[in-house]
């Protein structure tokens, strides 16, 4: 099984971002954490990152085919990408959103997710964790 993690703009920043939100560890830290989970499961996964929108639009266009599933924190895209909305629609695979934080705790723009109604399952406010158990919702789905 191979599955594609987006993650949007500002993820690159981890660990310097806000840690009183986020957390002090990186984007690397979190590559590398949820690659070592998804081995112990027999899991391949693909990471992007992009700070624009296009981009992930176009990995995902071009990545689509080579996929079992998608995982997606699209970040502050997450508010207002109607164009990420309607990629992730558009693609016949499953999907799950991530959020490191509790986007329903924070300010209310945050509150409002553009895509959550085109994606299986949406997982917010447990950091790193939220991304390895996107991923056993791959797992647990039957074949
Ligand atoms: C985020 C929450 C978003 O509101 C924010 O813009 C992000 C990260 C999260 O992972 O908690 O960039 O998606």
């Amino acid at each position: 099984m191979t599955i594609l993690i987006i993650n949007g703009p500002n993820l690159n920043l981890l660990g310097q971002r806000e840690p009183s939100v986020y957390g002090y560890k990186s984007y690397r830290n979190l590559i590398q954490e949820t690659k070592a989970y998804a081995k112990k499961k027999g899991v391949k996964l693909k990471f992007y990152q992009s700070n624009h929108e296009g981009n992930i639009i176009d990995y995902l266009q071009k990545k689509q085919a080579t996929a079992n599933g998608i995982i997606i924190n699209p970040g502050a895209l997450t508010h207002y990408s109607y164009a990420i909305r309607d990629c992730l629609s558009a693609i016949d695979l499953p999907k799950v959103e991530v959020h490191l934080s509790n986007i329903n705790t924070r300010e209310a723009f945050r509150k409002k997710s553009v895509i959550r109604d085109v994606v299986n399952k949406t997982i917010m406010g447990k950091g790193f964790q939220g991304y390895c158990e996107a991923i056993d919702y791959f797992i647990e789905q039957p074949s």
